[in-house]
């Protein structure tokens, strides 16, 4: 039937039903045909919410692995008071290696909190609501309890959270009204010294060093195996991230990027299990779709990944160590200090060095390393600064450095040791606003100078609540040569020498009002950044959670294919989770479809 298009126009104009109509009968041929098969999801006071005869026949089929969720410190509250289970809790409330154990306890304890619901700390009396957390939990130790829980959230249409470790900045690894499918406590550690993916032709490919990981291990988990295995492993700064889940899908940097790229420049396969409860394998051979999208296109959206296979490498001679602590005697001294450690940063990527500096409104600290080098080389890179600062009236400084044998006795020295452990570091509530500064711009006086006064203003801007800013030394080098060929993170990384990170904290008793407006300020603030760099990019794992046009700030140009490969492998969308690909399709709560 051939209908001439102005006939539509009348249509069109006269009848805005007709308008819907037309537009579910053109979605049908379009990328969008799945849409009018999307549904809201369940929730716990509806009647399409199962009842309780149901969940108990669906918790016989995980093998009795379901938990009723409540948030971490319910017991801490009246009614559910009870003083022994309180007394745990706050031994274990605001450290990291407690928080992952928990099914209903967040990194960021933010994320518990759904506007004004919440149930933070220990006043007995204060009211302790449900809030983010999620309703139920699957505590899943094998792929059929994963794959049962995918197809009983799919069948009842329910909010699914994927979650590991719970360390999100962006609280994507739980949800309001949810089951949670929580992979934290599978632990494979395996090594391959010759792996060769499912599915190529032997004779195709050399095999290559490999580390075998479940979905639940963390870095410290890994590095000390890989330790016993005399190799290393690209991965994570921090001892109690974990290694297979959102880490690496959303990027992954690390102190060992610039030698060997990103973690998902790294990954050699990928099983995991997608919306229709298959599980499949993902790698260079087959569904290479999912395997690029896996590499880049973040946790939590393509499918739940039950096992990653990363490369190995030959371990250092030895591992240098440099950690500077400047105490500022005149806070003036501190945009001086900046653009000075600033104009240094390129020269130490081209000598090999990685790390981190953090900079508070008293005082600047850095940790940083380098490979098979020894301390005279440490402190011929660091003269330009050291020496400037010294010369300051008022300044301490403290230089401490140490050659290890090891990149792991290095780890267990610093972030991965015991002192460490006991450090009070999570629990609180934190958010975070970041952007990826191009190689490019470190490459002049002038520019890298523009650059340290524009991160000290947007600091500036800040202040009030805790400021205080990261400069992570992860890229440039060997990140350099990763292509979106070969994987979706965003090719500002490809260009990026560091990552620059402003971290805002508060207080449990801060206001809804308050914290919103904290909120908007760290969005505003790092404005200036958005500005000067506009053609860089946030790196998804470490960025704001109101982050405008976030498709292209998380992705760039890989966008498009990475929505395209989303809805052939999630066409329901099963998987979704805040400013995740593919989000847009649904309301700001990521409850019901949007109707266009
Ligand atoms: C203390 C600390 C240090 C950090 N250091 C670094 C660092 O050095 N380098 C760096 O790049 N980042 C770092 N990060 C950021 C880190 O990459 C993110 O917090 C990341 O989301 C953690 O992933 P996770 O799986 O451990 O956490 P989770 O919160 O459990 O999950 C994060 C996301 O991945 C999804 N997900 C989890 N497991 C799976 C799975 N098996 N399959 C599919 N999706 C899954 C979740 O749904 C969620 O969307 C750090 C974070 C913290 C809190
Ligand atoms: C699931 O079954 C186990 C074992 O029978 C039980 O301990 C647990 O409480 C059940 N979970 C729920 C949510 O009922
Ligand atoms: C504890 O919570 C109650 C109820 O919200 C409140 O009235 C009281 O001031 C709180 N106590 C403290 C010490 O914050
Ligand atoms: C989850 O399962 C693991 C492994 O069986 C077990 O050690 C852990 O105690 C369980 N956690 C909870 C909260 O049920
Ligand atoms: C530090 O103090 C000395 C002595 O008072 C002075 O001569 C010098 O100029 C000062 N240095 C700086 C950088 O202000």
């Amino acid at each position: 039937m051939h209908i001439p298009s102005s006939v539509w126009s009348v249509v069109l104009v006269s009848l805005p039903w007709a308008a819907a109509l037309l537009d579910t009968a053109l979605g049908a041929s379009s990328s969008s045909h799945h849409s009018h098969h999307r549904k809201c999801r369940c929730q716990p006071s509806q009647s399409c919410w199962p009842d309780d005869e149901t969940w108990s026949a669906f918790n016989e089929t995980v093998g009795g692995r379901l938990i009723a969720t409540h948030p971490a410190a319910y017991e801490c509250h009246d009614p559910h008071y009870d003083e022994a289970a309180c007394s745990q809790i706050q031994k274990g409330y605001y450290h990291d290696w407690w928080r992952p154990s928990q099914p209903g306890a967040y990194q960021h304890a933010n994320w518990e909190v759904q506007d004004d619901d919440g149930c933070l700390g220990f006043n007995r009396t204060a009211p302790c609501h449900q809030g983010n957390v999620p309703v139920y939990t699957v505590n899943a130790t094998s792929v059929r309890d994963i794959r049962r829980a995918v197809r009983f959230a799919s069948k009842h249409h329910i909010r699914l959270a994927v979650r590991n470790t719970g360390h999100d900045f962006l609280g994507r690894s739980t949800a309001a009204s949810s089951l949670s499918i929580w992979v934290f406590y599978n632990k494979r550690i395996d090594f391959d010294d010759a792996f060769v993916p499912e599915g190529a032709e032997d004779d195709d490919v050399a095999g290559t060093g490999a580390i075998i990981l479940g979905a639940g291990v963390t870095w410290a988990e890994a590095y000390k195996a890989a330790d016993d295995h005399n190799v290393m492993v690209v991965g994570g700064t921090d001892a109690t991230v974990g290694t297979s889940g959102g880490y690496c899908q959303g990027g992954g940097h690390s102190s060992l990027s610039p030698h060997f790229g990103l973690c998902v420049d790294n990954v050699l396969q990928y099983k995991v299990v997608t919306a229709d409860g298959a599980l499949k394998v993902a790698n260079a051979f087959q569904n290479q779709d999912l395997f690029w999208a896996l590499r880049g296109g973040g946790g939590g959206t393509f499918g739940v990944v039950v096992e990653a296979t990363y490369k190995t490498h030959p371990e250092f001679d030895s591992i240098l160590l440099a950690t500077i602590v400047v105490v500022l005697g005149d806070e003036k001294d501190l945009s001086e200090l900046t653009r000075r450690w600033f104009a240094l940063l390129n020269d130490l990527s081209e000598g090999g060095w990685s790390g981190v500096t953090r900079i508070q409104s008293r005082s600047i600290s850095m940790i940083y390393e380098v490979p098979n080098q020894d301390k005279e080389f440490a402190r011929t890179a660091l003269a330009p600064f050291v020496d400037y600062v010294q010369a300051l009236n008022n300044t301490a400084i403290i230089i401490l450095t140490h050659t290890f044998p090891s990149l792991w006795t290095a780890f267990e020295a610093t972030v991965g040791s015991p002192l460490v452990r006991y450090i009070k570091t999570s629990g609180t509530n934190v958010r975070l606003s970041s952007r990826l500064i191009p190689q490019e711009h470190l490459q002049t006086l002038e520019r890298s100078n523009e650059l340290a006064d524009a991160v000290m203003d947007a600091n500036r801007l800040h202040r009030g609540h805790q400021p205080s800013v990261e400069v992570q030394l992860v890229a440039g080098r060997a990140v350099t040569k990763g292509t979106s060929e070969e994987t979706s993170v965003h090719p500002a990384w490809r260009k990026a020498l560091v990552n620059v990170i402003f971290v805002g904290k508060w207080n449990n008793d801060v206001s809804y009002e308050a914290r919103q407006r904290i909120a908007r300020r760290m969005t505003s603030s790092t404005d200036i950044l958005r500005e000067l760099l506009p053609e860089s990019g946030a790196y998804f794992n470490e960025a704001d959670p109101d982050e405008p046009d976030w498709q292209q700030a998380f992705f760039g140009s890989n966008y498009p294919r990475l929505k395209m490969i989303k809805d052939a492998v999630d066409p329901m969308g099963l998987f979704v989770c805040h400013k995740c690909v593919g989000s847009e399709d649904w309301t700001e709560d990521l409850m019901c479809p949007r109707t266009h």
